[in-house]
């Protein structure tokens, strides 16, 4: 069943010209662009898109990071997109991801990891409905 998750290439990505590289591998792997924009998220913002994570020990670095440069922001659709996309970014901490992975081969460490995806439908629903609205997505 086709389903969609939200795709973001975070600042450190934005900075070392890996858009491209990132847009790339969506596309070999077959996962559909829908929609995709640029945005500087402000602290607040970040803080309200990471708000389930708010209380860890990384809450403050993480959202200071996210709002520190621009983002690119997309929604990818395929059948079972959500888990594809984790897999082609591989493990949020990049030492233990898997060879050719996103993270394993651009991130520089667990905060500069490249890129983020939706991790279940529920959190899709709300990251995806964060940043676009009925008219930027477009339908397949
Ligand atoms: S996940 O993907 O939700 O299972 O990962 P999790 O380990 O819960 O981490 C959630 C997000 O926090 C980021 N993170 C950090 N940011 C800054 N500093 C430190 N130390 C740190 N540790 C984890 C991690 O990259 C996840 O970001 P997103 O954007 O969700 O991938």
């Amino acid at each position: 069943m086709k389903e969609r998750t939200l795709s973001i290439i975070k600042p450190d990505g934005i900075a070392r010209g890996l858009i491209g590289e990132v847009i790339k591998r969506f596309e070999q792997a077959g996962l559909k662009i829908v929609a995709m924009k640029m945005v500087r998220m402000s602290k607040e913002q970040a803080k309200e898109f990471y708000a389930v994570h708010k209380g860890r020990s990384y809450f403050e670095g993480l959202t200071d990071f996210m709002s520190s440069g621009p983002s690119v922001v997309m929604v990818l659709e395929a059948d079972d997109v959500i888990a594809r996309n984790r897999e082609l970014m591989g493990a949020t901490n990049y030492e233990e991801a898997a060879e050719g992975t996103i993270r394993r081969e651009f991130a520089t460490n667990e905060r500069r990891n490249v890129v983020h995806g939706s991790d279940s439908p529920e959190t899709a629903e709300f990251e995806i409905d964060y940043f676009f609205n009925a008219v930027e997505l477009v339908g397949t």
